[in-house]
């Protein structure tokens, strides 16, 4: 059978990160691929609490329709709390989604005509490049240096490209771990109403911070009125519940209640009340520190592993916060051709080359993940990795 589809599915491919955790999920296989929090760090109890007493205090209002722009009580808290950084928002300025991802596909959906160009750094997150360019759309790569995008790049190639977004993942970086600053933060919004270009502001990690102090985000500079903001619950409660969100002018919050209404009507509303209940009885903050004090011993762990068993000649960065460690092989060398023999040994990691959305994937990076492996796991799967790049790479 010939099945006759759309232009736009020729575009579509599935994630390689996807394709990848189907292999490593072999229990014996200690896998850094993924972007999944520790299991340790989810309030099994609490949400437990919070489920409980919404369906029994509740019941009818979580298990019937709701809004699409999402379950007031929890736009007011979200509205409060991005307040707090520094955004100058109200609920209405809220939009609950069905995680952050949906915001991607959603963004895509009422900006992206077939051919319409977005900016994103390079490397970048594999699976905005996804959603974008199920719209057909087409990407220009800004450099990126230690310290994120390349602003000076950014207003040249915004400049001469004409773009209709500009995607950017400002805090702990996937899949670098970079950290933008704030002079380039300000650039970035600066940019963004010098030429009226959204800008996409995808924050998922921040919060996931393990020294130094916090860095405003993109949306409280100048300029951040063509900024939307977009975060999550997933690394700091369950991605399993579903539930981010996006912070933008009232006019995308509407647009994308339309593009909601169209696909999944709203966000489950007993995760979104789950949620809020939770977040009204327990200590997010405390919450919080308790995972980055998990994290930031997972990374050291990793860090001081990699620097005993990885040859010389491999590059890696420390990253402040986040979920990822980005490894460069010397010139030459091929990540994706090494995945295999890892797999072989029982131990994976992300190939570089799929977040290069633009230009020629430099073949010789790697990300690894340190949340979702306990220190026992990061020491045993470091060893055997090392042990592979030492005979592979000499
Ligand atoms: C940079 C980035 N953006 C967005 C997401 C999507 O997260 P979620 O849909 O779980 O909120 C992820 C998930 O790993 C991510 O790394």
């Amino acid at each position: 059978m010939k099945f006759h589809y759309a232009d736009r599915v020729a575009g579509m491919q599935s994630s390689a990160i996807r394709e990848i955790l189907k292999i490593t999920q072999q229990p014996d296989v200690i896998s850094f691929a993924g972007g999944m929090p520790a299991p340790d760090t989810f309030p099994v109890a609490e949400l437990r609490e919070a489920v409980n007493y919404i369906l029994t205090e509740h019941g009818a209002e979580a298990l019937q329709y709701g809004v699409s722009e999402g379950y007031a009580p929890l736009r007011a808290w979200i509205a409060e709390r991005m307040q707090g950084k520094g955004m100058d928002c109200k609920p209405e300025n809220i939009f609950i989604s069905a995680g952050s991802q949906q915001v991607l596909d959603f963004t895509g959906k009422i900006f992206l005509n077939p051919g319409d160009k977005v900016m994103v750094e390079s490397p970048v997150y594999l699976a905005a490049v996804q959603a974008f360019r199920a719209y057909q759309a087409e990407f220009v790569a800004v450099p990126a240096d230690n310290q994120g995008m390349d602003t000076t790049a950014l207003a040249e190639k915004v400049a001469a490209a004409n773009p209709k977004l500009i995607y950017i993942n400002p805090t702990f970086e996937n899949p670098r771990g970079t950290t933008l600053p704030a002079e380039r933060r300000a650039k970035v919004a600066q940019i963004a109403a010098a030429y009226q270009v959204p800008v996409i502001e995808d924050d998922p990690y921040g919060e996931l911070r393990f020294e130094g102090p916090p860095l405003p985000p993109l949306k409280s500079f100048p300029g951040g009125e063509w900024v939307i903001h977009m975060s999550s619950f997933s690394k700091i409660i369950s991605p399993g519940l579903r539930v981010g969100w996006a912070v933008a002018d009232t006019d995308i919050i509407r647009k994308l209640t339309m593009a909601k209404q169209a696909s999944d009507v709203h966000t489950n509303s007993l995760a979104q009340q789950a949620i809020h209940r939770y977040l009204s009885t327990n200590d997010l903050a405390a919450h919080i520190r308790r995972i980055t004090d998990i994290y930031r011993v997972h990374r050291d762990t990793m860090l001081a592993e990699m620097e005993t068993h990885f040859p010389a000649a491999c590059k890696w960065r420390k990253p402040a916060g986040g979920m990822f460690i980005w490894v460069a092989l010397p010139p030459g060398a091929d990540a994706t051709a090494l995945l295999s023999k890892a797999v072989a040994e029982k131990v994976a990691f992300v190939p570089g080359a799929p977040f290069y959305a633009a230009e020629r994937a430099a073949e010789n990076t790697l990300r690894l993940n340190f949340s979702n492996s306990s220190p026992d796991q990061i020491r045993i799967g470091i060893r055997r990795l090392g042990m592979l790049l030492r005979q592979e790479l000499g």
